[in-house]
């Protein structure tokens, strides 16, 4: 396990876009769990195609053009990686196997609807029962999201440029390391400081030249909790701080109802 991502400021939880331009070589990442992503992918796409994978056949074109310049990006960034495809597969799904991102393409029709998508990986969420659905569709179970992200987040995808990538990072605390989450159940972890896991989604956005779709990639890192309030001193109190400060309703989506409590008392020692 590896977390090379520190989305805790120390702040009040807050609800924000936190995107951030992408230099262009940094879009996609590999470490050393790439041959094991990559396998359980392939394990997953064998067992449960129909739910890891959802396309809309107007969005091929784009999902082609993905996949063609995912192997470039490849060839040009990172040489040593895989880049033999099926021909035969669905695009989305051969580019999916080729890195350790889920992905999924949005295309503007009229509104920017989520059109193919290969996600093995989700946080909780089916991935059948979004394809087609807008933006504000997708979001629709998030509290607040109405209200505070609706509007800045359409904008930001009219506005979506070739050329001019995006990132930003999501965060949540789960009693169970798999990458593989596809309940969406809303239930607190389970145990205490020493069961849980640290679960952060790195994302990016940016749009294909040729199809004028938007690309939009999770790449998910987990690690023990206790690992990292171990590791930093600031872990464990920013954690708290953003557990306790988040309000109710995020508090029961995002499955954390009571753990700012637990965790209190797991770093007193208790
Ligand atoms: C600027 C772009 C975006 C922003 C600011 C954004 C923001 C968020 C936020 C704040 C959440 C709540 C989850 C949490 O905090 O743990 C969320 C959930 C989610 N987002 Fe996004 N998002 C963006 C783009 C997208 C796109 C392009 C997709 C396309 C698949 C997507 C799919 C989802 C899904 C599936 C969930 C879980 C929803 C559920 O619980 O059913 N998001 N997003």
């Amino acid at each position: 396990m590896s977390m090379p991502y520190a989305p805790l400021d120390g702040r009040d939880w807050r609800f924000t876009m936190g995107l951030r331009p992408l230099d262009e070589s940094r879009w996609l990442e590999f470490d050393d769990r790439a041959h094991d992503e990559r396998a359980l992918k392939d394990s997953l796409l064998a067992a449960h195609y129909d739910e890891v994978v959802a396309v809309d056949e107007r969005a091929d074109a784009a999902s082609r053009e993905l996949l063609d310049v995912i192997v470039a990006h490849l060839a040009l960034y990172f040489p040593h990686q895989r880049r033999e495809v099926d021909p035969h597969e669905h695009p989305i799904v051969a580019a999916s196997r080729l890195v350790q991102e889920d992905l999924c393409v949005l295309e503007r029709r009229d509104a920017w609807r989520l059109s193919a998508a290969c996600v093995c990986f989700p946080s909780r969420w089916r991935l059948a029962s979004k394809l087609g659905a807008t933006l504000d569709g997708i979001h629709a179970p998030v509290p607040l999201y109405d209200e505070l992200l609706a509007a800045p987040t359409n904008a930001f995808f009219d506005r979506l440029r070739v050329g001019r990538a995006f990132w930003r990072l999501n965060w949540t605390l789960l009693d169970s390391p798999a990458l593989h989450q596809p309940t969406s159940e809303r239930r607190a972890p389970s145990g205490s400081l020493h069961d849980w896991f640290f679960r952060v989604e790195r994302q990016t956005l940016r749009r294909l030249p040729d199809s004028g779709a938007a690309v939009f990639t999770i790449r998910t890192y987990v690690d023990s909790a206790a690992a990292l309030v171990a590791r930093d001193e600031t872990f464990g109190p920013s954690l708290w701080r953003a557990l306790h400060t988040a309000p109710s309703s995020v508090q029961e989506y995002k499955g954390w109802v009571g753990v700012a409590e637990r965790l209190s008392r797991a770093l007193k020692g208790e």
